[in-house]
């Protein structure tokens, strides 16, 4: 750090400390006071009951939820995680089907497949978005293929559509992971709800959150009732007669208490406010970086817009001919909060890497399926490392509590970097 603020012979531009962000306030602390005052924090029972599906305010905020996303159904659980590992839970997959998922995403994106024996397959990304690359996702697809799981990272929208039609041609379901996108639109409705099944996540450090949380979305009845099922412990209310389709059914308890719900609610109200002021920072941001050399600033078509629950950029290694390794640093040397310039690359996780495909120890029965089908060790994604190593830089906007003068204060920081790449030569 010294050498560079050294290099460029000042102070360092951003001199300030970024707190975390957090919108918890006031409203959602009499809100969750108000459960604690009724005494019941959580209100399901995992048999046939009223109870079966939660709470008044489990109820109340997936009723909200609804409207708000403009969908038939949202399901809430206690992580996005459980989410994700119910709607593929949803898709009755068999031992050995396999599922399209981007290498570049948090690792729950692929063991949602996993904990149903299933196998994620690794698809390239592209850096719009650093999101999956459309144009290679058929080249993915085999006779073993039921699923393509997409991320929007970042909160940067997919062309939803061309997966879509993807999708149709191939008789694939799709499951979106909105985890970081939130409020993000796509042809004006938003993100999620094209998917069969889409949602959420609501951990502390996503745009909205109740500590711990996630909201499905889906607009099929089959899928939201076999979620619920799959929310709680659903193997013990089924019964062959009453629900013929519905039997193998694993339950577990992914159940989203009162507390939470009831926090949700008073985070949903503030969405909109939240995005507004993340994309006025953005705006100060692309004034300053919009023409900064070898620098490619998110840019979003009509209809669509991203919650930023990060800032990603493209910064062109080859072009300008200094590492971003160095770029990286020079701008932490300035004070600029970025995240982390690389991601793990899921097949590179110690749970994949050089393994032939999970699942023989943890999972007996489906070692026949699994053997020899999938070496992990063996797939790549050449673009994904070569965008990580070159290109990636991302400034996280949800992460911290930023105001305009900070954000400005971090747009001239930027630019004091290009105005001495020279010097890092
Ligand atoms: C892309 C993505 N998928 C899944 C998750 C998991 O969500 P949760 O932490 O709510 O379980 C996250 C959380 O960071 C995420 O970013």
């Amino acid at each position: 750090m010294k050498n560079n603020l050294a290099l460029f012979g000042g102070k360092k531009t951003c001199n300030f400390q970024v707190k975390p962000f957090s919108s918890i306030g006031r409203e959602e602390l009499v809100a969750a006071s108000k459960v604690i005052k009724s005494g019941t924090l959580s209100e399901y029972l995992g048999e046939k009951s009223r109870e079966f599906n939660g709470g008044k305010y489990v109820n109340l905020f997936e009723r909200q939820c609804e409207k708000y996303f403009g969908v038939k159904h949202a399901i809430v659980v206690n992580s996005w995680t459980s989410g994700l590992i119910a709607a593929v839970g949803a898709l009755e997959l068999n031992p050995g089907d396999e599922v399209i998922v981007p290498c570049w995403t948090m690792c729950a994106t692929a063991t949602s497949v996993l904990h149903w024996n299933a196998i994620p397959i690794f698809a390239d990304i592209c850096s719009e978005g650093y999101n999956i690359d459309i144009k290679k996702i058929e080249e993915k697809i085999t006779k073993r293929t039921k699923a393509i799981m997409v991320v929007e990272m970042s909160g940067w929208p997919l062309d939803m559509l061309k997966i879509i039609k993807i999708a149709k041609k191939y008789k694939l379901k799709v499951i979106s992971d909105n985890a970081q996108s939130i409020g993000s639109t796509y042809k004006n409705k938003y993100t999620g709800v094209l998917s069969d099944i889409g949602g959420y996540s609501l951990n502390y450090h996503k745009t909205i959150q109740c500590g711990e949380g996630g909201i499905i979305i889906t607009n099929n009845n089959y899928y939201a009732q076999k979620m619920r099922l799959i929310r709680n412990h659903g193997e013990a209310v089924i019964t062959n007669k009453s629900k013929k389709k519905l039997v193998n059914i694993l339950g577990y308890n992914f159940r989203m208490g009162e507390i939470e719900a009831a926090i949700s609610i008073q985070q949903l109200k503030k969405l909109k406010k939240i995005i507004k002021q993340k994309q006025t920072w953005a705006k100060i941001l692309d004034n300053y970086l919009y023409d900064l050399k070898g620098l490619q600033i998110p840019k979003f078509k009509k209809g669509s817009s991203s919650s930023y629950y990060a800032y990603p950029l493209f910064y062109d290694e080859e072009y300008i001919g200094i590492k971003k390794s160095r770029i990286y640093k020079a701008l932490i040397a300035e004070g600029v909060p970025l995240l982390s310039n690389s991601m793990n690359l899921l097949y590179d996780l110690p749970i994949y890497k050089n393994k032939i495909a999970y699942g023989n120890k943890n999972f007996p029965w489906s070692k026949n399926i699994y053997k020899g089908k999938i070496n992990y060790g063996k797939q790549n994604c050449p673009q994904a490392e070569k965008l990580n190593k070159s290109n990636y830089l991302n400034f996280g906007l949800t992460l911290g509590n930023f105001n305009d003068k900070k954000i400005h204060t971090i747009g001239k920081a930027f630019q004091k970097v290009w105005k001495n790449l020279n010097q890092l030569n």
